[in-house]
């Protein structure tokens, strides 16, 4: 099966190179052709474990190619996926469709057969249909149909997503299209991977409400975290408690400094949006996004108040500032509220993460970045962890603090036991526990 896959951001480079795999003959097609060059040079634009290498074995095998030309591309193509960026539109939270209009209409002439249009970005509920209408607007006689199929990759572990999901939702409108969408899919039905037909809208609906739920989850046991500590309880093992609830499932229970990346934080604004504009308020999501951001400044208080209420003069090593771990995206991650902030009441920052040096050192200004924890802890007064990279999991706590001026270690994604801290000789603070 031939199919063309327009856009090679995040999703659409891991879907392009994924459906290679499955042994379609995939055409990747970009706008930017100097990173079209660089993917003919094998160079993969983005840190995402495991991706290199498929890419390199499936261009080898002559099914995956890269091209500007978008005309090539769909010569012959029985599936032209959209999978372009849909920010957060400035000022408004608004999903800016612009890069996924401006896509169906430059294809919407090149439809030569049978095509099936797959909008894989994420797109508020009506663009699918939109997205049929401007094509029709275009090419009134091309013989086409939409289908919305979500995304649920996550970063940093998107190839096993892609190729083992839990399931696939496609939106079709007819047999003729879903038809088409099962033969992509064709490789997963041997790994008897559910697959949920419906209708446009629900596909689209689909994919907003599992981001909002996923993120709501997070920020519940956030919130729990923060009683915990009050109350003298341990917020990982009221995750498990509640989590062993098959109706709650332990997934998505770890506490944390707020959720960050291209997605939550984009898709929950956009569904409070949809809520407005349907006049059917997302009441539950929109304090999610609230209590979020005030989080990430609150972290803030939190390294403050382990030392001493005092910042200025202070030198803080940081362990991971990508918004999770196994990524190089800076994307509203904490660190970008919790770095500045600190910077900012007067402390040395000096910064360590495996992948985030590149976007990160334009985004973070004033820190020093070193290549490994403990040349970042010397002499400080206290190290804080607020991604949890694998690297930062197994550290010699005792070398740590022998190193170190100070004895404060703040970690904030809860990936050490506080005894162990403790008997190494630190003043240790977590989240959610005492
Ligand atoms: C998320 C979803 O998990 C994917 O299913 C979805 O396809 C993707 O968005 C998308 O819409 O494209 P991603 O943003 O890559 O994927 O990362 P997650 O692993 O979901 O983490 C998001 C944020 O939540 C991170 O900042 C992470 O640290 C935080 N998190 C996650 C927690 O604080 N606690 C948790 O228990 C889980």
């Amino acid at each position: 099966m031939r199919i063309a896959m327009i856009g090679t951001g995040y999703v659409g480079l891991v879907s392009g190179v994924c459906f290679s795999d499955f042994g379609h003959e995939v055409v990747c097609i970009d706008k930017n052709a100097d990173k079209i060059d660089r993917l003919n040079r094998g160079e993969v634009p983005i840190y995402e474990p495991g991706l290199d290498e498929l890419m390199a074995r499936n261009t080898a095998a002559g099914r995956l190619s890269f091209t500007t030309d978008l005309a090539e591309a769909m010569k012959g193509a029985e599936a032209v996926f959209i999978a372009v960026g849909t920010p957060a539109r400035r000022g408004d939270g608004h999903a800016d469709l612009t890069y996924v209009y401006s896509a169906a209409e430059e294809l919407a002439p090149l439809i030569a057969d049978y095509t099936v249009v797959v909008v894989k970005s994420t797109v508020p509920v009506g663009t699918n249909a939109e997205v049929g209408r401007r094509i029709r607007a275009v090419a009134p006689e091309a013989d086409f149909d939409v289908a919305s199929n979500p995304e649920f990759l996550r970063e940093g572990a998107a190839i096993e997503d892609f190729m083992r999901p839990d399931r696939v939702v496609v939106g079709v409108t007819n047999g003729r299209a879903r038809e088409v969408m099962s033969d992509v899919y064709r490789p997963l039905f041997l790994r008897e991977t559910p697959m949920v037909w419906t209708s446009l809208e629900s596909a689209e609906m689909i994919k907003y409400a599992a981001n909002a739920f996923l993120a709501t989850k997070i920020t519940f046991i956030n919130e729990i975290a923060d009683l915990c500590e009050k109350a003298g309880a341990d917020v990982q093992q009221v995750a498990k408690g509640i989590g062993l609830d098959g109706r709650i499932g332990g997934k998505f229970l770890h506490a944390g400094p707020g959720y960050g990346g291209s997605c939550f934080p984009k898709d929950t604004s956009a569904l409070a949006r949809i809520g407005v504009e349907l006049a059917s308020p997302m009441r539950i999501v929109e304090t999610v996004i609230t209590v979020n951001d005030a989080r990430k400044r609150r972290m803030v208080e939190k390294i403050r108040e382990a030392l001493d209420d005092q910042l200025a003069g202070k030198r803080i090593a940081v362990l991971g500032v990508t918004f999770k771990p196994n990524t190089d995206d800076m994307r509203d991650a904490p660190a970008l509220t919790i770095v500045p902030a600190l910077i900012g009441a007067g402390a040395e920052v000096r910064v360590v993460d495996p992948q985030g040096r590149k976007e990160g050192e334009a985004l973070l200004p004033g820190v020093s970045w070193m290549n490994d924890p403990y040349a970042a802890a010397e002499a400080a007064d206290a190290v804080v962890i607020i991604t949890e990279w694998n690297e930062f999991r197994a550290l010699d706590l005792e070398r740590l603090r022998g190193i170190m001026r100070g004895d404060r270690l703040v970690d904030l994604r809860n990936i050490y036991v506080p005894e162990s801290a403790r008997e190494a000789g630190f003043v240790y603070t977590s989240v959610g526990r005492v």
